[in-house]
């Protein structure tokens, strides 16, 4: 029986097994993907496993999509482009069985996001926090054709260090950074305003960022707020973007279309994203 896997730390909360056992189940596959909670000191050996044939490839979840890298024998282009792997996976190359990293946030992100279907060319995005998730949403953001980006990060460092690394499409019109919790007013007219800090995993966390303030200069149209939180299924910045009438969205497609993305990549099969798969998330 083939092998997968989800690797973390935590990891108990991960839906991975449920929803990756559910298409491998629905598409007759001889195999069982579990969660393991490993250390840093794991990372070489699970590797090893995927060149082996024990495992044929694991998700990487917090805190390791980008420590995974070095054990790695190579990447996609979106991995290289994020600097973070969320799937590896086996690939035989010349001669010889290698492990290979790749990130399927990117395309989880994209799938989900309703830009995508935006008409309006060149869309702008403010995006909050500038952690690890932040780099996968950004490199989304620009294939979906945004050309102005803003960000704001409790430490502006860590803002300043992610844009210096972002290699903007040459259509792109500029990148903005904030300072945290001052410049609400200033922060431009974005299409789309994006949680990618971890406030909001706890149900008494809040954004500190008080958008209603400037609802009439800074909302002068409908603006779509995406949390990557989907548990809690609603978070403040999601409420809090209802009170004030706009579109809130959370983390749960996404989710669902980056596990997508990796099911394809193992098992060459494309699962069915439909109303059942989602309300197993819900259970
Ligand atoms: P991830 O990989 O999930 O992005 P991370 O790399 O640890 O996780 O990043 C967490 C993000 O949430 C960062 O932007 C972090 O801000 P700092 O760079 O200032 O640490 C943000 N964050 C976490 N807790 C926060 C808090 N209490 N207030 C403001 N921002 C917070």
């Amino acid at each position: 029986m083939n092998k997968y896997l989800v690797i973390g730390n935590p990891i108990e909360h991960s839906l991975s097994p449920k929803l990756h056992n559910y298409w491998i189940k629905k598409n007759n596959l001889n195999a069982i993907y579990e969660k393991k909670l490993v250390v840093e000191e794991d990372l070489k050996k699970l590797c090893d496993d995927v060149r082996d044939g024990k495992i044929e490839g694991f998700n990487v979840t917090v805190p390791f999509k980008e420590k995974i890298i070095k054990y790695l024998d190579g990447y996609t282009d979106t991995a290289l482009a994020v600097k973070a792997v969320n799937t590896v996976f086996r690939k035989y190359e010349n001669g010889e069985y290698i492990a290979m990293g790749d990130n399927t946030d990117v395309y989880g992100f994209e799938q989900s996001c309703p830009l995508k279907n935006y008409s309006k060319q060149g869309a702008s995005a403010l995006i909050i926090g500038a952690g690890g998730a932040s780099k996968a949403i950004i490199l989304g953001l620009c294939n979906l054709n945004v050309r102005r980006l803003a960000i704001t990060n409790r430490t502006r460092e860590k803002a300043e260090i992610l844009m210096d690394q972002i290699v903007t499409p040459e259509s792109f019109s500029g990148h903005f950074i904030y300072e945290w919790c001052k410049d609400e007013g200033n922060m431009g007219k974005p299409d789309i305003v994006v949680n990618c800090t971890s406030l909001g995993l706890n149900e008494e966390d809040r954004v500190p960022l008080n958008f209603s303030k400037y609802k009439k200069r800074f909302f002068t149209k409908k603006v779509i707020f995406y949390d990557l939180i989907y548990n809690p299924e609603e978070t403040n910045f999601l409420l809090n973007a209802k009170k004030i009438g706009q579109q809130a969205i959370n983390g749960k497609m996404m989710f669902l279309y980056q596990a997508q993305k990796s099911f394809t990549i193992w098992h060459g099969i494309k699962p069915e994203i439909n109303q059942e798969v989602i309300s197993l998330l819900n259970d």
